[in-house]
């Protein structure tokens, strides 16, 4: 099965009117025929600016959460219906800083990969470690654990989902896991996926996350189990994020 490397940016809180129009335009002119998938994960009130932005290029929509909800008496959440109506594709679950700052649990997470799917919108579920789990020797229990409870929900269409390995230790402070570290980790990931989907594993992306920029991409992109890249700091910058781009295939 062939599949196509996926290099999404997940914007988190930046942005604005001015400079998503400055970034999104140049990564539309750079990216007119790439390789790979390329996606944009935007803040929310911004959903409607960069669909109009990138309507007719190669670069998708993304989300930066969903709401497990379709509907209803929950204050700030937005549900994979109200995304899907943006052409929203992709959508972040479980990232380290919603389990962190909003209390995400593993289940939680779970039940927003089910809401995503449920509603053909392509979830990017984060895991992770954090410094002191890996130094307690944790991290693949750690990564397991995260993912099982994913597919324990979602088992039958868990081929549908995009994995993302973001060791918390490396998300935005410029320490990349080694080349070495993360395809350690994602052969782990590779071989519980293929546990639950047996042909359809090797079919399913796994994106290495946590400081990888315009430097480090290629050789990261190079291991066998790396399928692509969850970029935060650099996608905010045009001729990187175009970098990593051109380093995938
Ligand atoms: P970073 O963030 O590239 O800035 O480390 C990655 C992420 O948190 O998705």
């Amino acid at each position: 099965m062939t599949k196509k490397m996926l290099i999404a940016g997940n914007w988190k809180m930046n942005g604005s009117l001015a400079a998503n129009e400055a970034l999104v335009k140049a990564l539309v002119a750079g990216a007119a025929a790439p390789a790979c998938e390329i996606a944009v994960c935007v803040p929310a009130p911004y959903l409607a600016q960069v669909q109009s932005l990138v309507a007719g290029s190669p670069i998708a929509l993304g989300a930066q959460d969903v709401s497990t909800q379709a509907q209803g008496a929950f204050t700030g959440e937005q549900s994979a219906v109200m995304l899907r109506e943006f052409g929203v594709r992709y959508a972040i679950v479980g990232h380290s800083e919603r389990r962190q700052y909003h209390g995400e649990t593993d289940e939680v997470v779970a039940a927003k990969t089910a809401a995503a799917l449920a509603n053909g919108i392509t979830p990017i579920v984060c895991v992770g470690e954090t410094l002191a789990q890996r130094e307690a020797g944790a991290t693949e229990e750690v990564v397991k654990r995260q993912l099982a409870a994913v597919i324990h929900v979602n088992g039958h269409c868990i081929s549908e989902i995009v994995v993302a390995y973001e060791p918390v230790w490396a998300i935005g402070t410029g320490k990349t896991a080694t080349p070495e570290q993360a395809q350690a980790v994602h052969a782990v990931l590779r071989a519980q996926l293929h546990h639950a989907a047996s042909d359809h594993a090797a079919g399913i992306r796994i994106l290495y996350g946590g400081s990888m920029n315009a430097a480090n991409a290629a050789e990261l992109l190079a291991q066998a189990d790396i399928d692509g890249g969850l970029i935060g700091g650099a996608s905010l910058k045009a001729a990187d994020f175009l970098q990593i781009i051109a380093a995938a295939r």
